[in-house]
Order: structure tokens, then sequence, then C-alpha cells
């Protein structure tokens, strides 16, 4: 086994090449100068970079008012200088991805020249042509410096400065209160930079207080020993990098017969046709796009080769039930989900059905395959789940308004399983990761239909896997595995709770896990005041500042409230909520609630405990 024995050289190459290394350990402390561009600001920065404010100020001496920080200043954004592989100092940011993102875009825009194209490449498995542009992040190595001995021990704090065209040796010292002689000192290769207008230059820095921060006396220079080390590991390397690729342009010749293969076999079977009147209830979409006629089955090979073998540059999530892949399937833009399991022939049945459910808050099954794993295929959804928008960073806070549209799309969908199928189904795994958001700020429910797998093939399910997750099940279906539509109702409330507060359902206190809170009890405590309004103000998701109608946020709470009532009967229906929401909605605009009171149901609804 030649690919065993070069595994281990490597492994012992690595392993002597460690323990020498170049760099040892990295520094707390280093700081990017981020340049900012026109429509760029604070809050841009601190978003992309996961950094607060007020620690971007901490370290930026030059501003004086935060609110007032312009366009082509630049501010510095302290973070952690790691000693990443042993190779070299750096840190790596994540950075969520969003339509029309590009490696240059994040490169030059989004993070001023701090990595570049190549940087990204090297550190990403994503095609640059077609990065998935959501539920991905890139990762973005930062470089810096802690210093430098035999430089000097005075400075022991570093800015990381992309050089920008207007820069000169004179300039970027003068800027930072320091000689050119000691920045071309901690630079040598600073005149090559200046000439071609871009590279990165590492600038003694000041701390807090404004002062320069001397070296520490731990070392994380250069050490003799290590180049041999590296030297061994970088052949070996190749040696196994070599391996593989031959192994790789092996497997894709077989993969290029198989597709050979399957392309002869013919595959009318499994044809799509266009309808122009798509069969969604709503009809609201006037998307003319393309709708299966009947169940269709995919081959494995198809499936494959459209993922490029299901490749991690082509994975975008990964869920109990297992992990989806990104795919453009006869043109068509395709989730598709890999699961580990075998399908029973009721399943199978089911799948069918399931085919069949259209609905346009509902994320459409196209179709599924059987083929060593269990796999199905869904319409792809382009903007995220809803748990991206809430929490995820690089997004746009999600207006008031747009949170009672998805509260009210996501009623929908639930309402017509619940009501309007034959059969009808319980989805049992509401959570906002299950909700995605479309191009037009509309929500699609997703994995319904999903939870028959339990009850038709629970042989075949992983071992311990309970349908839902914990801080969505209600008491009587966590205790006693009652279930019910009442049990969506439940999880419904809770992702109504997080559209409010922006937290997750299971609260952590102090960041310790072991002292977490529900989202419900926490609501509870507060609404179950004779007057809530102070303490529910302090739930509100911060990011949406000062920008909501106060009555409208009460009367979602305390629908919310009456869904997640211990008692299933005491919850209203998916039906009932859908009329409350839409009362809501058609008031936001004017924040007019009169209406609202207006209705005696809803009034019943609201006051229902
Ligand atoms: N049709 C789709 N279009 C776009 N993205 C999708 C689609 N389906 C799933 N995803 C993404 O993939 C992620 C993983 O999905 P998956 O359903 O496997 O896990 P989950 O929703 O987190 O948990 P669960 O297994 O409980 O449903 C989702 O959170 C979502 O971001
Ligand atoms: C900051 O920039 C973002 C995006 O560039 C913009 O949407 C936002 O309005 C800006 N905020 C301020 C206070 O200027
Ligand atoms: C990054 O570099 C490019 C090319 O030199 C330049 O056009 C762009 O303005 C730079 N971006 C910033 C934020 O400095
Ligand atoms: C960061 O350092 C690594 C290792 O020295 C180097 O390969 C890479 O090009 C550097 N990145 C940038 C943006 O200069
Ligand atoms: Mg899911």
């Amino acid at each position: 086994m030649p690919m065993k024995l070069l595994a281990g050289i490597l492994l012992i190459a690595i392993l002597s090449a460690a323990a020498d290394a170049i760099c040892r350990r990295g520094c707390n402390t280093a700081l990017a100068s981020y340049y900012l561009w026109q429509d760029s600001n604070l809050t841009f920065v601190s978003g992309v970079t996961q950094t607060p404010i007020s620690s971007i100020v901490a370290y930026t001496r030059t501003i004086s008012n935060p609110d007032s920080v312009q366009a082509g200043q630049r501010v510095n954004v302290p973070f952690t200088c790691d000693c990443i592989g042993g190779e070299f100092l750096g840190h790596v940011f994540n950075f969520a991805t969003f339509p029309g993102v590009t490696y240059l875009t994040i490169a030059q825009t989004y993070y001023a020249n701090l990595t570049t194209v190549e940087s990204l490449q090297r550190d990403n498995t994503y095609p640059p042509e077609n990065i998935p542009d959501t539920g991905v992040t890139v990762n973005v190595t930062v470089n810096c410096s802690c210093g430098d001995e035999n430089v000097s021990k005075e400075y022991g704090l570093f800015l990381t400065w992309p050089v920008r065209e207007e820069d000169t040796l004179e300039s970027v010292a003068a800027a930072n209160n320091l000689t050119a002689d000691i920045v071309s000192r901690y630079n040598p290769s600073a005149d090559s930079i200046f000439t071609a207008g871009s590279g990165l230059l590492y600038i003694p820095g000041k701390d807090q207080s404004g002062n320069f921060p001397p070296l520490n006396s731990s070392k994380s220079g250069l050490s003799s020993g290590a180049i041999a080390g590296i030297a061994i590991a970088v052949v070996v390397g190749a040696l196994v990098v070599a391996g593989c690729v031959y192994v790789w342009l092996r497997r894709k010749k077989n993969m290029e017969r198989i597709k050979l293969l399957s392309a002869s076999e013919g595959t009318e079977a499994t044809t799509f046709k266009a309808q122009d009147s798509g069969s969604t209830r709503a009809g609201a979409s006037p998307a003319l796009g393309i709708s299966v006629q009947k169940s269709v089955e995919f081959s494995y090979e198809e499936l494959a080769s459209t993922t490029d073998n299901f490749s991690l540059a082509n994975k975008i999530g990964e869920g109990g039930f297992g992990a989806v892949y990104y795919a453009e399937l006869r043109g068509e833009k395709a989730a598709i989900k890999k699961m580990d399991m075998q399908a029973t022939n009721e399943f199978l049945a089911e799948l069918k059905v399931l085919t069949n459910v259209h609905h346009l808050n509902l994320v459409r099954l196209i179709g599924y395959c059987t083929e060593g794993s269990l796999f199905l295929v869904y319409e792809y959804i382009e903007n995220g789940n809803l748990s991206q928008h809430l929490r995820g960073s690089g997004r746009e806070p999600l207006p008031w308004s747009t949170r009672i549209q998805i509260a009210l799309d996501s009623a929908r969908g639930l309402e017509y399983i619940h009501e309007h199928t034959v059969p009808v189904y319980i989805h049992r795994d509401i959570k906002p990761a299950n909700i995605l958001i479309d191009k037009n700020s509309h929500a699609k429910v997703a994995d319904f239909g999903l939870a028959k797998l339990t009850e038709v093939g629970s042989n075949s399910l992983p071992t311990g896997r309970l349908v839902g997750t914990f801080g969505y099940m209600p008491p009587e279906y966590a205790q006693y595995g009652d279930v019910s539509p009442k049990v969506d109702v439940y999880a419904f409330g809770v992702v109504i709770y997080e559209l409010i507060s922006a937290k997750e359902a299971i609260v952590k206190q102090n960041g310790n896990a072991a002292d977490s809170r529900g989202l419900v009890a926490l609501f509870e405590d507060v609404l179950s005041q004779p007057d809530p309004t102070e303490d529910l103000k302090k739930l509100i998701d911060p990011r949406l500042g000062d920008n909501y109608p106060l009555d409208s946020v009460l009367k979602v709470a305390q629908l919310a409230r009456a869904c997640t009532h211990e008692n299933p009967q005491l919850r209203p229906s998916m039906r009932s909520i859908v009329v409350a929401l839409m009362t809501l909605s058609s008031s936001t605009d004017n924040w007019d609630v009169g209406n609202f009171y207006g209705n005696q149901n809803l009034l019943n609804l609201m006051s229902g405990r």
C-alpha cells in the first residue's frame, strides 16, 4: 500500500516539523487597518469582522464620534493573531456569503485588501465563478505580526496595513508617528510594495491607552531547525499530492464512463414539463417555473455528476437527517438532501404523494433517488434560512414588517399541510433552520413530511434520533410522545419569539450552556406581568433599534404565548393564527391596530388564558 506508507512518512515529517516550526504561538492582539471605502461605515466593518464597534473605536484614537466616521479614513480592528498550522501568523475570519459576492469583492471591497483573491482561493474550495451565495461561509485569512525581537523590543503590537496607491513610506510612517527607518526595517520588501501600490505592511501600533506596547519576552520568531522539518514535509507532501491526483484522475475517468453510459440509456422517463399555470394553490407566484408533471426519480449518476460527486464545495448545510448539496439539475437550481438510510416501500409511496404537494409557502420536492442512500431533490431557495437572517453576520437586520410577513408565510404553509393535503401532515420539526427565505423575502417551510420516515421506516432510522429539536418541543410531546398538529403550533410560537428577540430557542446565560433557559420561559416571565411593556422592550432584537411599533410586537408576543400554552387544546389552530397575522400585517403599515380589536375572535384568541 504505497499510499499508506506515504501517509505515514508525511505524519512523521509533520510531527518533526511541528516540534520546531516557523511560528510556535501567536499573540492576543493584532490590528487590521481597514480603509473605509465609499458606502462603508463602522456598522458594516463591525459586521464583516464580527468585532464590536466599541472595540474598534477603542483602538482607533482618531475617532471622536463613532456616528460620523467617514469613508476615506482608516479604522483599526483588533483580532487575535494565531500561529496557523505552525507556518505563519494570521487569523481566519468567516464571511457569510450573499447573492452577488465573488472572491474579488470579498478581498478588495468587503475586506479592504486585507486579504487577496489568491489567498481566498487557496483557503476555500468553492469554484470562483460559482460561490454558493447563501448558507455557506468563506474563510478569510488575514496575515498579522506579533513583532520581531531582532528589529526592536520596543514594539509589541502590529497593524496589518494594506498599502493603497497614494501611500508612500514617509506618509505611512508619519500617519503612525514612526520613522521611515523603523517601518522599512519591519518590512524588508516595502520598496516593491510601494512600487506596486498594493501589498501588506506590518506597522507598530498603539494600544487602547495610546502607547506603543513593548514586545513580550515570549518569542514567536523564526527558529533555525524549523527549515529542515518543513522541507521534509513539503517534499513528502508533494509526493502524497501526486498520489492523490493520480487516484482522482482514475476516478474521474470512471465517472466519465458512467456519464456516457447513462446518457446513452436515455432519460425520457423522467423529463420535466413546463407548465404555465402552476399548481400552487395560492397562485400568487408569477414564476412560470418548471414544475413536475409526475413524480421524478433521478439516477445516482446524475445526482453525483451534478454535485461533483457530492463534493464539499457543493455542500450547503447539514442537519439531523443528512447533508444538503447545491446542484444545477437540468437547468434548475436544486438542493439535494443525502440521507444515510434506505427508503421502505411505504416511504417511497409517501414520497410520490409529497412531490404532488404544491404551495407557495412550502419548499417543493422535485424528486428523489433511492440508489445507495436516499436522496431528496428540492427546489433551491436562494436566500438562506431564517436562522441565518436572524443571527448570521453580514446580513441586514430584518425590518419588523418583514418579520410579520415571514411569520404569516410560514403559518400559511403549515395551515396547508395541517388542513388541506391528503393525507394531512404534522411537520414536527419547525424551527428557523427549516424556514427558508426566497429572493423576495418570502418564507417557505422546508422538510415537511419527513417525520413520516419515523412512522413507516422506523427501523431504518439512525438510532436515537428523536424527531424534532429541543427547545421547540411542547411538554406533551417531549414527555409522552403525544403527536397532534398542536406540536407544530407550539414550535411556531417559539419561532415567533425568535423573530421578536433574535435569540435562540435555548438561551445560554452568561455564555454558559449549563445555565441555559428556554426562550418560552423567558418570555413567559415577562408576559405574565400586569404591564409587560418595559421588560418586553429589553427582549426585542437590538438590531431593530427603535424601528418597531410596540403594540404590534406586544400582540405578536401574546400570539406566541397562546401558541406555547402548556395545554395543547388551548393553543390556537394554524388557521386562526393565519387570520390573526393577516390582520396584524395589514395594520403594520400604518401602525393602526384599531380594527384588530374590532374582531371578537381575535380578541378572544389574544386573551385566551
Ligand atoms: N431547498 C433548499 N434550498 C436552499 N437551502 C437549503 C434547502 N434545504 C436545506 N437547505 C439548507 O441546508 C441546511 C441543512 O438542511 P437540513 O434540513 O439537512 O438541516 P436542518 O434544517 O438544519 O435540520 P433538520 O435536519 O432538522 O431539518 C438548512 O439549514 C438550509 O440552510
Ligand atoms: C452603514 O452601511 C450600511 C451598508 O453599507 C448601510 O445600510 C447603513 O445604512 C449604514 N449606516 C449608517 C449609520 O450610515
Ligand atoms: C483594493 O485594491 C484595489 C486594487 O488596487 C483598489 O481598486 C481598491 O480601491 C482597494 N480597496 C480598498 C478598500 O482600499
Ligand atoms: C500571508 O502569509 C502567507 C504565508 O507567508 C502567504 O503565503 C500569503 O500570501 C500572505 N497573504 C497575503 C494577503 O499577503
Ligand atoms: Mg431542514
